[in-house]
């Protein structure tokens, strides 16, 4: 590691003050990259908040391109405070969430006391390396910001396969490599991933459509990658 690290310094060709800065603000990078991957404790719960807002446009967005239908039974992977699982029922979809922080199913279990009261709203807890469901049980599952944080995107993208009925679709958005934020992040929690090799991983997982949606309202350096079981 010693080595490594003075390997890495003496490759550092900017000038000095960038990396003076850069160290100074790698600490909080390091921070803002965990509690992006895994919210946790007051911080988590305050930047959960702040991404109700900050996440809203490419979320809704998201809702148009795929346009559930009255009655779909809808998954989210990595929902974070909840508010789009909010947004699908009000839609007419049934619902249901995994996230990996227990701080964020407080969050959205909070924010979305009625539909758990009423329609039976179930969020789970978990890293979505297993998938907590039946074979077949979704139309359709959606994942926004998520797929640099999953530890096996592989195993994840076989499992949303699994849990998809047939004729299924599935929708991952990301800031992908051409996007100047998940550069700036700690990439020990943000793996950089690329428009192709989601649809590589996705085609591998067996869906049998994968394609790069590209919505007019958002920029390109966010990829929506749409991808359908076989009917
Ligand atoms: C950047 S936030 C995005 C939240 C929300 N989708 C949005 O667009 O506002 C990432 C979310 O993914 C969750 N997450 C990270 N890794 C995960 C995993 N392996 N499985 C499920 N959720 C995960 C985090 O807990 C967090 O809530």
């Amino acid at each position: 590691m010693p080595i490594l690290a003075r390997r890495q310094c003496s490759l550092d060709r900017r000038p000095w003050p960038q990396r003076v800065s850069s160290a100074a603000t790698r600490p909080l990078t390091r921070y803002l990259s965990s509690q992006a991957a895994y919210p946790h404790g007051f911080g988590g719960s305050l930047i959960g908040r702040l991404w109700v807002k900050e996440t809203a446009n490419v979320n809704d967005v998201a809702l148009d391109v795929l346009a559930p239908a009255g009655g779909e039974d809808i998954l989210e992977i990595g929902f974070g405070p909840g508010r789009t699982l909010g947004k699908l029922a009000e839609r007419g979809a049934r619902v249901a969430g995994v996230d990996v922080s227990g701080e964020m199913v407080r969050l959205a279990t909070r924010r979305n006391q009625e539909l758990v009261r009423s329609a039976g709203l179930g969020l789970t807890q978990t890293d979505g390396i297993g998938l907590p469901f039946e074979d077949g049980s979704f139309d359709v599952v959606l994942s926004v910001h998520n797929l640099y944080f999953w530890p096996e995107p592989a195993t994840t993208l076989a499992e949303i396969v699994r849990v998809l009925r047939p004729g299924g679709r599935a929708l991952l958005v990301f800031r992908g490599r051409e996007h100047p934020l998940p550069k700036r992040l700690d990439p020990a929690v943000y793996r950089e991933v690329t428009t192709a090799q989601c649809v590589d991983w996705m085609t591998r997982a067996g869906f049998v459509t994968t394609s790069r949606v590209r919505p007019p309202a958002v920029s390109t350096e966010v990829s929506f990658v749409l991808g359908s079981t076989s009917a």
